[in-house]
C-alpha cells in the first residue's frame, strides 16, 4: 500500500487537511469519527458512484459506528441546478441533520460543487467534507473553496466560497474513471506546472506514465497539485488577484466550451483547457510574451498522453470568430470593455495580462480557424 500524504490549506479558523492516498474510502469511518466525533453524515453522490464506491463507504462509517444517510443525484452537470440543490437540502433537512452534523461530497467536481453549496446554505452552513473520485476534483475542485450551481445565465453563476473541513483524495476510486476523464483531470495537473512550478512540469514529462498507472507516483502529483493550488488560495482566497492564475487556458477553453454547446462527447472541460492552454501559449509568443518553444514543448506532452491540443481535434468544429468572440465575451474574466487572459513568459511563468485588445484575439483566433477574413 502507498503512504498516506497530507496537504496542510492554510486558511486560519478555516484551515483544513487533504489527506491523499490508497484505501481512503475503507478508512474514512475511522478518520471522521476520529476527527468530528458523535457527528452524523450524510454522503451526497450521483448515480455512476452509487453503484462503484458508495457501498465501500457506507460500511465504512457503519463500521466506526457513525450513523450515515445517502442522498443520490443524477450524473453529470445536469445536477449543478436549482432544482438538484432544493432536493439535497430538502433530504439534508428530512433526515435532520444539524449544524454540528457533516455532508460528504463523493463524486467528481459536480458533486463537490453541489454539495459544498447545500452545506452552505442548510441551517446556515453545515460541516463538510470532500471525497474527490475524478482526477479533475482531487486536483482542482475538492480544493479552496469553491462551490455552487450553474443558471440559465450561464454556469457558476450562483454559488458560495465555502471551504470543506476535511478532503479525502482516495486515489483507488480513480481505477474505475474512465481514460478520456483521467485525461481531462490530468491537463488540470500539468496546469499548475505552467503557472509557476517549471520543475513539476519537468517531473510529468518524465513521469506521467507512472501517474497513469497509479501508487507511489500518482499520489505524488497530486500532493504537488494540491498544494500548489492551496498555496494560491491560501495567499487569495477570494480571487482578488493571483488566484486568477488558476484560470491559464479557462478563457480559449470556455469559449470552446461554450462552441460545442458543452456536449461531451465533442469536448470535455479538461479537454477545452489542454488545448486553451495551448492557444494562451501561442498567443503569447505572437504577443512577444514568450519567446521560447515553450508551446512546443508543451503540445509535445499533452500528445503524449492522448489530449487534444489544436481546433482541429474538436468533433464537429467550433462555428466561426463571431461566434467565439461572443463566448469569449461572456466569459467572466472579461473587465469594463478590456479582456484579461493569463498569458505566459515560459513554462511555469504565467501572468494576469489586463487590457489585452480584443483585437488581436480576434486576430490571432482567425488565424487558428484559417479560413474566416475579418
Ligand atoms: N469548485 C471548483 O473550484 C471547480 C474547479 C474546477 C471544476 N469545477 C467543476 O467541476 C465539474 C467537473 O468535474 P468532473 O470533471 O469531476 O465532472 P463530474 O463530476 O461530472 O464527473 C465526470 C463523470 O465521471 C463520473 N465519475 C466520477 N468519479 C468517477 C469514478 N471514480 N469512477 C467512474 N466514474 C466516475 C461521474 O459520475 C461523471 O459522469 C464542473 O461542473 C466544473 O464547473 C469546479
Ligand atoms: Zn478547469
Amino acid at each position: 500500500m502507498t503512504d498516506t500524504r497530507t496537504v496542510a490549506v492554510t486558511l486560519g479558523e478555516r484551515s483544513y487537511d487533504i489527506l491523499i492516498g490508497s484505501q481512503l474510502l475503507e478508512q474514512a469511518g475511522e478518520e471522521i469519527s476520529r476527527r468530528f466525533p458523535g457527528s452524523k453524515i450524510a454522503i451526497v453522490t450521483d448515480t455512476n458512484l452509487a453503484d462503484l464506491h458508495l457501498p465501500t463507504l457506507e460500511q465504512s462509517l457503519a463500521r466506526a459506528g457513525v450513523t450515515s444517510t445517502s442522498i443520490i443525484v443524477a450524473a453529470g452537470e445536469v445536477s449543478k441546478s436549482f432544482v438538484s440543490l432544493q432536493t439535497v437540502v430538502d433530504q439534508l433537512l428530512t433526515a435532520k441533520l444539524e449544524r454540528g452534523d457533516f455532508c460528504i461530497a463523493l463524486g467528481g467536481g459536480v458533486i463537490g460543487d453541489l454539495t459544498g453549496f447545500a452545506a452552505a446554505i442548510t441551517r446556515r452552513g453545515m460541516g463538510f467534507i470532500q471525497m474527490p473520485t475524478s482526477l479533475l476534483a482531487q486536483v482542482d475542485s475538492s480544493v479552496g473553496g469553491k462551490t455552487g450551481i450553474n443558471s440559465h445565465h450561464g454556469k457558476n453563476l450562483v454559488g458560495a466560497f465555502y471551504q470543506p473541513s476535511l478532503v479525502l483524495a482516495d486515489i483507488d476510486t480513480l481505477d474505475t474513471l474512465s481514460q478520456r476523464e483521467f485525461c481531462a483531470g490530468y491537463a488540470e495537473m500539468v496546469k499548475y506546472g505552467l503557472i509557476n512550478q517549471p520543475d513539476f512540469f519537468e517531473w510529468l514529462e518524465g513521469n506521467w506514465k507512472q501517474v497513469f498507472a497509479g501508487g507511489a507516483a500518482r499520489v505524488q502529483a497530486i500532493a504537488r497539485a494540491c498544494r500548489s493550488k492551496a498555496q494560491v488560495v491560501a495567499r487569495d482566497e477570494r480571487e482578488a488577484g493571483e488566484r486568477a492564475l488558476l484560470n491559464l487556458g479557462h478563457t480559449f477553453g470556455h469559449a470552446l466550451e461554450a462552441a460545442t454547446g458543452y456536449d461531451n462527447t465533442r469536448l470535455v472541460h479538461g479537454e477545452g483547457v489542454a488545448i486553451g492552454m495551448v492557444l494562451a501559449y501561442e498567443f503569447s509568443h505572437r504577443l512577444g510574451l514568450c519567446n521560447d518553444n515553450s508551446a512546443t514543448r508543451l503540445v509535445a506532452h499533452l500528445q503524449a498522453v492522448g489530449l487534444p491540443t489544436s481546433l482541429a481535434q474538436i468533433p464537429g468544429g467550433v462555428g466561426d470568430i463571431e461566434g467565439l468572440m461572443h463566448h469569449i465575451a461572456q466569459d467572466k474574466k472579461v473587465n469594463r470593455g478590456t479582456l484579461t487572459f493569463i498569458l505566459v513568459h515560459g513554462l511555469g511563468q504565467a501572468l494576469i495580462a489586463r487590457d489585452i485588445a480584443a483585437g488581436d484575439v480576434r486576430s490571432f483566433l482567425i488565424d487558428k480557424l484559417g479560413q474566416i477574413k475579418s
